[in-house]
């Protein structure tokens, strides 16, 4: 059976565009793939943050995860596998400094800082996580890696650096992992569809999954539709973006009337907007009624992503053990 694995950095809130770029396709590919799915912890020390607030955040995500309908054997918290991050020290000697320089989501993050701090602090953690990122991958020797378009980037580095491993220590080891996306790869912010609906624009760029149900319907609501750019009888970003979160539901039925409604020059954007808030309403229902069920029960919970944790943890220690081996390290008696 082909191997997939997938990580979210637990940064509080799960928006709309991880659902439907990435955790959407988490569920779905369990029932043909075997699957681990990390709450990247480690990732999430790169930028500034409160120790408690991590862990509170760590457990949060898990329980999102779940609610979605990732299945509890598959999930598992990336510090609890600490050879992720042996991996990681030596993926970076096999890493040029170069590569990494290149990264996008680097560089963002780092203006991110200076804007938000005169004095910005950009760790070394910052620039070198893409290569953590690829150990979490091919620590576990996956065939896939779900996820949002923004890590096509980091994907084709995880490649890189495993054929650079490879060739160095004179054996096809690891896999080259593939991106698995999603129809929307790259969710729009409803506020601003020139940008991806991303955390770091703020509060009214991101549509949180488990929001109150209210805020979801103002947020759809006012989701700018006219950008004033766009050629007469063609779709705007933002329109077209609505009709992908209403396909993305399932809303298959509003979603074609409303389409015709669209070619035919009759498309109200009131009514798009009624029926992408009511289907997103609908979709997220059962989620948050099993939020509820596993909240009565937190410690449960904890337990059992405690024991997958150690379950996943052999298959990483396996791994290792190989590659100490391989690259000359002295063996751990
Ligand atoms: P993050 O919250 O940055 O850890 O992202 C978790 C997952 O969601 C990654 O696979 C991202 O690629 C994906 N993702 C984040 N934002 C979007 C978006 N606006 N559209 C589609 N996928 C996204
Ligand atoms: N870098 C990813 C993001 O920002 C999160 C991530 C960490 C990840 N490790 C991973 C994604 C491994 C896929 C596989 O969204």
């Amino acid at each position: 059976m082909k191997s997939i694995l997938s990580g979210i950095q637990p940064t509080g809130d799960l928006h709309i565009g991880n659902y439907f770029g990435a955790v959407q396709n988490w569920v779905r590919l369990q029932q043909d793939y075997e699957c681990r799915y990390c709450v990247v912890d480690y990732h999430s020390m790169t930028m500034p943050y409160k120790a408690t607030q991590l862990r509170e955040n760590t457990w949060k995500m898990v329980f999102y995860l779940l609610a979605c309908g990732v299945k509890p054997e598959n999930l598992f918290i990336q510090s609890q596998v600490p050879e992720h991050v042996e991996l990681g020290w030596i993926l970076n000697c096999v890493t040029s400094y170069g590569e990494l320089q290149r990264m996008t989501q680097f560089k963002d993050k780092s203006d991110q800082l200076r804007e938000s701090d005169g004095e910005a602090f950009v760790s070394v953690g910052l620039f070198d996580y893409p290569v953590l990122q690829a150990a979490d991958i091919l620590i576990y020797h996956a065939d896939f890696v779900p996820v949002g378009k923004d890590q096509e980037q980091h994907l084709e580095l995880s490649r890189n650096i495993a054929q650079r491993f490879n060739h160095q220590f004179g054996k096809e080891y690891f896999i080259h992992p593939q991106p698995l996306f999603t129809e929307i790869p790259k969710l729009l912010s409803t506020a601003d569809p020139n940008r991806k609906m991303s955390k770091s624009l703020g509060e009214k760029h991101y549509i949180n999954l488990f929001g109150e149900e209210d805020r979801i319907r103002k947020q759809v609501k006012s989701a700018v539709t006219d950008t004033g750019d766009t050629p007469a009888g063609e779709m705007s970003a933002g329109v077209k973006n609505l009709f992908e979160i209403l396909r993305a539901c399932g809303a298959l039925d509003a979603h074609q009337s409303l389409t015709d409604d669209h070619n035919s020059g009759a498309l109200k954007y009131s009514d798009l907007k009624e029926a992408t808030a009511n289907a997103l309403v609908e979709l997220i229902t059962p989620f948050r009624d099993r939020l509820a069920e596993l909240n009565a029960d937190k410690r449960a919970v904890k337990q059992q992503i405690q024991e997958s944790s150690v379950a996943i943890r052999k298959r990483a220690q396996q791994t290792i053990q190989e590659v100490r081996e391989l690259t000359g390290l002295a063996s751990i008696k």
